[in-house]
Parts: C-alpha cells; sequence; structure tokens
C-alpha cells in the first residue's frame, strides 16, 4: 500500500480499524465499513448487516458503529496522531450509508486518559457473568458519568425501588414480546452461531455463562430464542420466588447497577454519539475492573424504550441499558466474541 504524502501510516491505520472492529455490536452484527482516502477514514453503515426486525429504523445500528468509532479514534490518538471526529454535514445518512470521518490532522501526544481507554479495547467484553455482592462505589459511578457526558450523552443511575422494579417489569415485558414474535426468533436465529470459530454473531459459549440457575433482578436477553434448557442466564421464572432449600433467596439474587445511557435528541447524529458515548463508559468501565452487559430488550421496542425514559425521570431519549457490577471470579470468562478481519471491512481509495 502507497502511503506517500501521507500523515498517518499503513500499520496505524491496520491498527485503527482492527480496533474499531473490537467494538460492541448488537447480535455481534459489525455493521460498518471503512475506506481510507489519503490521511482520512471514512465510515460507513454497512446495510447488508443491518437487523430490520430487532431495528427496524437503525437506531442501535448507529449506536453499534458509534463505539466503533469511538475506538478508532483512540487508537489513533493512542499512536499520537490529532484525528478529528468530523461529522457530515447533514449528519449520517443512513440512505447512503455515510456516517462520520476520522480526520488525521497531524501529530499530538494522546492524554493519560485517552492512552488508558485505548489500553482497555482489546480487554472489554460484553460480561453476562453473575456480578457478585460488591456495590460499585460512588467514584467509579461518576467516572461512568463523565465518560458519557464527554460524548455529549447522559448517564442515569436507576438507584429508586419503584424506577428499579419498573426497569423489571419492563425487561420481563419486551422479553414476553420478543418471544412471542417469530420473525424476532428467526432474526436471532440468524445471529446465534454453532461455529465457535465464527467471525460475526454470538456463540452459545458467549451467551450463557454456564453458571445456572443465577436469579437476578433484570433478565438478559436469552439468546437460546427460549429454546434454553432450564433457567438461562438472569432467569425470572417461576423458580425465582421460590424459597427452596440454601441460602434465603435475597442473598442469592444479583442487584447489579442499572444504569440507562441516553441523549436529548433522538436523530441519526444523536445516536451515533451515543455509540461513542456507549463505548467510552464501556471502556472506562473495564479499566475500574467492572463488568458491564447491556439489558437490551427494553429498548428494542419503541413502546418500552419511552417507557424506560420515564423510569430515569428525565427528558430525553434513552439509548442503551447497562448492568455493571463486579463478576463472580470463581465463574471463568465467557469465550470472546470473534471479528471479521480488516481486509473484509477496509477499502482503500486511490486519490489520484
Ligand atoms: C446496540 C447494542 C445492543 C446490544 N444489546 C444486547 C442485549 O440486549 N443483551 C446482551 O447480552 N448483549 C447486547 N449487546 C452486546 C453485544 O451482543 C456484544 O457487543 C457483541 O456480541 C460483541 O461482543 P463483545 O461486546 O463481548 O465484544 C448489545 C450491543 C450493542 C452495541
Amino acid at each position: 500500500m502507497s502511503m506517500e504524502g501521507t500523515t498517518i501510516s499503513a500499520a496505524q491505520v491496520q491498527a485503527a480499524v482492527e480496533s474499531a472492529g473490537l467494538a460492541p455490536s448488537i447480535h455481534n452484527s459489525q455493521p460498518w465499513k471503512w475506506r481510507l482516502r489519503g490521511d482520512t477514514l471514512e465510515l460507513s453503515a454497512d446495510l447488508s448487516r443491518a437487523l430490520p426486525v430487532i431495528d427496524p429504523d437503525h437506531r442501535q445500528l448507529l449506536v453499534s458503529c458509534g463505539a466503533a468509532l469511538l475506538n478508532g479514534w483512540l487508537s489513533l490518538r493512542a499512536a499520537g496522531l490529532d484525528v478529528e471526529v468530523a461529522e457530515l454535514p447533514d449528519g449520517p445518512d443512513i440512505s447512503t450509508g455515510r456516517l462520520a470521518t476520522l480526520q488525521v490532522l497531524g501529530n499530538r501526544p494522546p492524554t493519560e486518559d485517552e492512552s488508558r481507554l485505548a489500553a482497555a479495547i482489546t480487554q472489554r467484553h460484553t460480561d453476562r457473568r453473575p456480578f457478585g455482592p460488591g456495590a460499585v462505589p460512588a467514584d467509579e459511578i461518576r467516572e461512568l458519568r463523565h465518560a458519557a457526558e464527554a460524548e455529549g450523552c447522559w448517564l442515569s443511575v436507576l438507584t429508586g425501588e419503584d424506577a428499579r422494579v419498573e426497569l423489571a417489569v419492563l425487561l420481563a415485558r419486551a422479553d414476553w414480546f420478543e418471544h412471542h414474535d417469530p420473525h424476532y426468533l428467526a432474526e436471532l436465529a440468524t445471529w446465534t452461531r454453532t461455529d465457535p470459530d465464527a467471525v460475526d454473531g454470538i456463540t452459545w459459549a458467549t451467551a450463557d455463562p454456564g453458571a445456572k440457575p443465577q436469579y437476578a433482578e433484570f433478565p438478559l436477553r436469552d439468546f437460546t430464542g427460549g429454546a434454553g434448557a432450564g433457567p438461562g442466564p438472569g432467569a425470572t421464572g417461576a423458580g425465582a420466588g421460590r424459597a427452596d432449600a440454601g441460602p434465603a433467596l435475597d442473598d442469592r439474587v444479583e442487584h447489579p447497577e442499572a444504569l440507562v445511557l441516553g441523549t436529548d435528541a433522538d436523530g441519526p447524529a444523536d445516536r451515533l454519539r451515543a455509540g461513542r458515548a456507549l463505548g467510552r463508559v464501556l471502556l472506562a468501565a473495564t479499566t475500574a475492573g467492572l463488568g458491564t452487559s447491556p439489558l437490551g430488550q427494553a429498548v428494542d421496542i419503541e413502546a418500552t424504550r419511552t417507557l424506560v425514559r420515564s423510569a430515569t425521570g428525565g427528558a430525553g431519549h434513552a439509548q442503551m441499558i447497562l448492568r455493571a457490577g463486579y463478576p463472580d471470579r470463581s465463574v471463568p470468562p465467557l469465550t470472546p466474541t470473534k471479528r471479521r478481519p480488516v481486509s473484509e471491512v477496509l477499502e482503500h481509495v486511490s486519490m489520484t
């Protein structure tokens, strides 16, 4: 590859696109493409990887691409490049797929925070393991809130009993709707993988922490499509309410932090920004030793998404719900999801 007359090196481009690829995405769909033009990396949506049932208006696709944009930017910053995230004049355009660019302006040393977050990119994984009882200290929560605010978004922590009960009800309701929707189940099945070497989608080993039964205040997404034997991760089935032998039920119930990440407006640019904020919050959580996983069911459906926002007691739009806590280290880490190779997502465009 000829990179004459450019500031960015081939190795830096490779590393940035690889780091971007490690971002979280809905069902590990990795719905992004990159093009290199001179010193600019252009991010587009790969609409062939859209999820029309769970994400008919591409909101979660934009959130996923925003997280990839943040990782790409962090990788270039950690390499000492001065990089601007440039939004398109009219914002992201789903009809053409064009979303935003990373423009390299020259050289500038990274801040300590940028280096720390960039180093966490390879360490961050969605952690569906049970969390231990330890509460997350207020300082850590403040850091997460600042991470969201650094990208122009907000993070609301559901602390009141009423709000947490409301969230549990909304998640259960969304779960019920989705598991009675054959289109949802068919789409989910196309993104769950039995091949452990699959480079996209979610494998069984990743979706299921294997620690059963787990009693949790909030149900995780069931990637088995309801076909799993016995209660799955975060099950809240009939057994969850029974006082059978063993420690008192309340000692066994997981009570994670419940965080709602949101934006003041809800246009494509806001959703892309929410993805950047999500990426930053998750990396900040990783550096603090926290486990996180989305509780996405309630924001898949517009009606419950609106109610999630009212549960936080504020205005604006919920973009993502996260569970956070300290993972139970006696449960082995989940097998990390894999990614498509850089050669599949990066195109070089000649400037002549
Ligand atoms: C917009 C969005 C929604 C997601 N929703 C859920 C969800 O509802 N439940 C869940 O367990 N994981 C959810 N995830 C996490 C993805 O499944 C995960 O990022 C993907 O499988 C890649 O794995 P990794 O995060 O470990 O790299 C979501 C991620 C994104 C970006």
